[in-house]
């Protein structure tokens, strides 16, 4: 029986892991989340589908983190507890620092120490920065990270690689995630922030008259109709990634960093085009100013995940992670 720990299990990402790791044999599932940011209705809504092993703990309490790991010898640990809304961590950067990158730091030492054969990473195109020429964009691209946000997450890229080199039996693999977007398809879990400032959630809520309209933050831009494009995945995709990089390390491959996307994009014209084909509701669009931080393209070159592991994307359809997001959001109040 291996054993999988999930930090941030309450979260929009982990969440849909966690529900396509419960089908999965042969592995023990614990989860930990301090509800900050996520939902004690997913944790619920999850030992619905299955068991697992919850525990509330906040990854800043250090003692207890440290005795948690020490006493459960989890084989794996997939790191998904952050504060990911790039505006914030903007304006208040410390807490990106502290809540991202130390209590990261803190919690990659107990893993360490504690003879964690494999960390799991979630990390962001956001450590790429404003790429303007090198497009799609491959894992050897500099990076350059142009908010706390993406900062933040690139600092503990860097300590996992050096953390491996002087432990030997420490792996990991640094999943950098484009666009996530969708939600399950059975429609129990989806994506919910707050406040939410996603293109694809805000749309839906549009579209179902939660909102009068949307802004298309600049459309100035040298793309193909003005607007950015970026790489949209849908979040079970992306799960099956998560799932893919775990069988991957337990192979015995060495610790690696892949981009996870589809290597193409759509531009914000062309998302709300399809949430109104498919709610056929020709919403109020309005022209705002560009974004502060908006990167014209944001495309994956996903070859290396696609050659070096067995993930093979399924839902590669922007009418599929639109209706699946809308149809969530129809769930929500
Ligand atoms: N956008 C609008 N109007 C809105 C919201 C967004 O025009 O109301 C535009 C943005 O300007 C951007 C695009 O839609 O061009 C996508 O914006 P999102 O806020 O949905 O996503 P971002 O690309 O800004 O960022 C997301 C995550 C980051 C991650 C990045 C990786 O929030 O954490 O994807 O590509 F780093």
């Amino acid at each position: 029986m291996k054993k999988v720990l999930i930090t941030g299990g309450a979260g929009y990402i982990a969440s849909h892991l966690i529900k396509e790791l419960l089908k999965v044999d042969k592995i023990s599932i614990s989860v930990i989340d301090n509800f900050k940011t996520g939902f004690l209705k997913t944790i619920k809504t999850l030992q619905t589908l299955g068991e697992f092993n919850f525990t509330q703990l906040d990854l800043s309490n250090f003692e207890v983190v440290k005795q948690y790991i020490n006493e459960n010898k989890f084989d794996t640990v997939i790191h998904f507890a952050a504060s990911s809304i790039v505006s914030d961590s903007m304006k208040d950067p410390i807490n990106y620092y502290m809540n991202n990158t130390v209590n990261s730091i803190n919690l990659i030492k107990c893993c360490s120490q504690n003879g964690i054969k494999n960390f799991i990473f979630s990390s962001t195109a956001a450590v790429y920065g404003d790429i303007k020429s090198q497009h799609p964009i491959k894992e050897t691209t500099a990076t350059n990270p142009i908010n706390p946000y993406g900062r933040s997450k690139l600092f503990i890229e860097k300590i996992l690689q050096d953390e491996s080199l002087v432990n030997k039996e420490f792996n990991f693999g640094i999943l950098r995630y484009f666009n996530v977007a969708g939600a399950d398809f059975e429609n129990k879990l989806g994506e919910c922030h707050e406040p939410e400032t996603h293109l694809i959630p805000l749309v839906a809520k549009v579209a179902l008259g939660k909102i009068d309209s949307i802004s298309i933050y600049g459309n100035d831009y040298k793309t193909i109709d003005g607007t950015c494009i970026r790489d949209y995945i849908h979040v079970v995709d992306l799960a099956y990634a998560h799932i893919e990089v775990i069988n991957y390390l337990e192979a015995g491959n060495n610790s690696d960093i892949f981009n996870c996307g589809y290597g193409h994009g759509f531009s914000v014209k062309e998302v709300i085009h399809e949430m109104k084909n498919i709610s056929n509701n020709n919403f109020l669009v309005k022209k705002e100013l560009r974004r502060e931080g908006d990167p014209d393209i944001l495309i994956a070159d996903n070859k290396k995940i696609l050659k070096k592991t067995n993930w093979t994307p399924k839902f590669d359809d922007l009418k599929l992670i639109c209706s699946t997001a809308l149809k969530w959001e129809n769930t929500l109040i």
